[in-house]
């Protein structure tokens, strides 16, 4: 047998006329009493290799197993091809049935089937045109976050899993213990006592690494994580997740208007990498998308094809503007003078909720918006505080079709400033000791921000629920695979 070849690698360079070898999943097989053609997928590609089998040349038996789903190995001769659809074929010689899969039990058949079906059986769908589609693309960000940031002098660092403490403050943490929770041990007072725990404390996964990530930028001046996420929010969306990914820089010296435009360069670049590497898999998740808008009413399709959004973000400049500014265009709105947002916008103050983030992205400004300077009521102790002593310098961009995508800040550097926020916002400065250190210790101007992996994911394969867009997702009630 010949070595066998990757079928990406096939179609790059199409060896003619030579013995070819390769392994891979049959999507379909059509043909007639003399001939099969078999479309073999191995996952390198989004395209298939078509296999033709002279029937006359096999046994019954082993053509009967070739069906959707079997996993088969071929070799054969590499000609140009006579039919439509592909440019080349392979004539078999050899055919070997690796794993054969009962079509009557199969779940995935060769037509379209529901991404919420597909959901049910996720652990097959990375066979799928459309996941494997996302896969390869998923990989190919991965890649260009470290590439990015690496060409820009940027360290990466491990920041841990298992903490002891609440990086955003909104309690929304997975406990992690090996307590025997039907008899733990008891403290004098009736509570669980934690330091008997594994780690001697309490401990959580953890919800963010930037803590720790500051550490590390006030010591190595600009460093990044990537690095698993979770969050115990009960909140069922197409947006959140209870395990996700997030890219969290960190940078020594960087203010609030450094810290937009290094996000803005970063996003760009992403999406103008996952269009010049991920072109094949970046159309059919184009076309996917065409096929599905044709269903919609007019007023709920997005205008642009995925392909002319990709291109759009990367062409125009963020809007910026404070979140005063954005209070205002809110309350003098249409769909707020109307009453038709859920949350109705009265009082500057209030959190903004997506439907508000989306009128301002995808209505009012038409493009990705910055928006910075929020009240310090509504975010996380960390924020540096301006001198109108209402707002900290926070920053959110949110995107078309998914609203925040981006949350940021520059970082109360103030020793004392941040140990009053501690204080007012009942969070133990004992419990924070070491990160305090770092403001007693030569503190310095900082700022950094996270980027869901899996947000970004969303916008650029277009496709809407987070769910897709990560192999194995965790939500309530779900971790099935
Ligand atoms: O805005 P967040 O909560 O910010 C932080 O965690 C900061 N520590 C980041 C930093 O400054 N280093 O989360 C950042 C981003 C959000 O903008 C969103 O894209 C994503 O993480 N995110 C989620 N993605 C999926 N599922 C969830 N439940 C998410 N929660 C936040
Ligand atoms: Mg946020």
């Amino acid at each position: 047998m010949a070595k066998r070849i990757r079928i990406k690698d096939l179609l790059l360079n199409p060896p003619i006329g030579t013995t070819v070898h390769v392994k891979g999943w049959v999507r379909t097989k059509r043909g007639n009493k003399n001939v099969a053609f078999i479309a073999i997928n191995d996952g390198s590609t989004i395209q298939n290799v078509q296999a033709v089998a002279d029937l006359e040349n096999f046994d019954d038996e082993i053509i009967r197993h070739v069906t959707t789903g079997a996993c088969i190995s071929v070799q054969g001769e590499l000609v140009q091809s006579q039919g439509k659809g592909q440019s080349v074929e392979l004539l078999v010689s050899e055919l070997e049935i690796l794993g054969a899969a009962n079509p009557e039990e199969y779940p995935l058949q060769p037509k379209k089937h529901s991404l919420e079906f597909l959901r049910e059986i996720a652990h097959l769908r990375p066979r799928t045109s459309t996941f494997g589609a996302m896969l390869r693309i998923r990989h190919n960000m991965i890649f260009a976050v470290h590439k990015f940031f690496h060409e820009k002098g940027f360290y990466n660092l491990h920041t841990p899993i298992i903490t002891g403490s609440d990086a955003e403050g909104a309690g929304e943490m997975f406990r992690v213990t090996t307590l025997d929770f039907l008899n733990p041990p008891k403290t004098e007072a009736g509570k669980v006592d934690f330091s008997r725990d594994f780690f001697g404390r309490e401990t959580n996964l953890t919800v963010s690494g930037q803590l720790e990530g500051e550490l590390g930028a006030l010591a190595l001046s600009d460093i990044y994580t990537f690095g698993p996420t979770f969050r115990a929010e009960n909140s069922n969306t197409s947006r959140h997740l209870a395990e996700f990914w997030m890219i969290e820089p960190e940078m020594a010296f960087y203010d609030l208007t450094d810290n937009m435009d290094l996000a803005e360069e970063f996003l760009k670049y992403l999406v103008k990498y996952a269009l010049e590497n991920c072109g094949e898999d970046l159309e059919f998740l184009n076309n996917r998308l065409i096929d599905e808008e044709k269903n919609l009413k007019q007023e709920e399709r997005t205008g642009m094809t995925l392909l002319e959004r990709l291109q759009f973000v990367i062409g125009s400049d963020f809007e910026r503007i404070t979140y005063t500014e954005a209070i205002d265009i809110l309350r003098n709105s249409k769909p707020n003078k109307k009453k038709r947002f859920k949350y109705l916008i009265d009082n500057w103050g209030v959190d903004l909720q997506s439907e508000h983030e989306r009128f301002l992205v995808e209505k009012h400004f038409n493009k990705p918006v910055i928006l910075y300077n929020y009240p310090k009521d509504i975010k996380a102790f960390y924020m540096r505080q301006n001198d109108d002593n209402k707002t900290v310098c926070a920053m959110d961009i949110l995107f078309p079709g998914i609203g925040e995508i981006v949350g940021g800040s520059q970082r109360e550097e103030r020793y004392e400033k941040l140990k009053t926020r501690l204080d007012e916002m009942d969070i133990p400065q004992e419990s924070m000791w070491w990160y305090l250190e770092t403001r007693k210790f030569g503190t310095a101007p900082h700022s950094g921000f996270g980027l869901g992996f899996e947000r970004l994911m969303i916008f650029i394969t277009g496709l809407k629920n987070i769910r897709d867009v990560i192999p194995f997702p965790r939500t309530p009630g779900n971790a099935e695979f």
